[in-house]
C-alpha cells in the first residue's frame, strides 16, 4: 500500500449531444461519473483515491475517457469506455493501480473494458529525475 495521493479523473464532456453549440441533457461522461461516485461510496480505497470530474482530457473522439494519476506512478489515460458497462471495471483497475508501487497496469491484468482503450501511459516524473538527464541545454 501507499500513502501517496491518487486521483481518478473522469471527463464529463465525453459523449455529449450538442445542439446549436450547446450541450443537451446529460453527457455520457456525466452518467459514467455518477455510476463511479455511487460505487466509490463503498470502495475500500476511497479515502486515498478521490474522483475528480474534468471537462476534457483531449480524448474527445475516444469517449468516455478516464485517467489514473498519482505522484511517483505512471499516469494512464483510457478511452472507449462504455457508459453503462464500465464503472465497476474502472474501480477494479483503480484498485490494481493503487496497490502497485509504480502504478503499472499490464494488459493481461486489466479488466476487459480497460484492455483496448488505453490512450497514454506516461512515466512518473521522478523516474527521469533520477537519471539526471538534461537534454534541453
Ligand atoms: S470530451 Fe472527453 S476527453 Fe475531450
Amino acid at each position: 500500500m501507499t500513502s501517496k495521493q491518487h486521483t481518478l479523473f473522469v471527463c464529463t464532456t465525453c459523449a455529449s449531444v450538442w445542439q446549436d453549440g450547446k450541450r443537451v441533457g446529460s453527457s455520457g461522461g456525466e452518467k459514467l461519473l455518477r455510476q463511479l461516485q455511487e460505487l466509490w461510496q463503498n470502495w475500500e480505497f476511497r479515502d486515498k483515491f478521490p474522483i475528480q470530474a474534468v471537462e476534457c482530457m483531449s480524448a474527445c473522439n475516444r469517449s468516455c475517457a478516464i485517467a489514473f494519476v498519482a505522484e511517483g506512478k505512471f499516469t494512464y489515460l483510457f478511452g472507449d469506455l462504455p457508459i453503462d458497462d464500465s464503472a465497476s471495471a474502472v474501480l477494479k483497475c483503480a484498485s490494481q493501480y493503487y496497490l502497485k508501487h509504480d502504478g503499472s497496469l499490464p494488459w493481461s491484468e486489466r479488466p476487459e473494458p480497460l484492455k483496448k482503450g488505453i490512450l497514454a501511459k506516461i512515466p512518473p516524473l521522478n523516474k527521469w529525475a533520477r537519471l539526471k538527464v538534461d537534454c534541453c541545454r
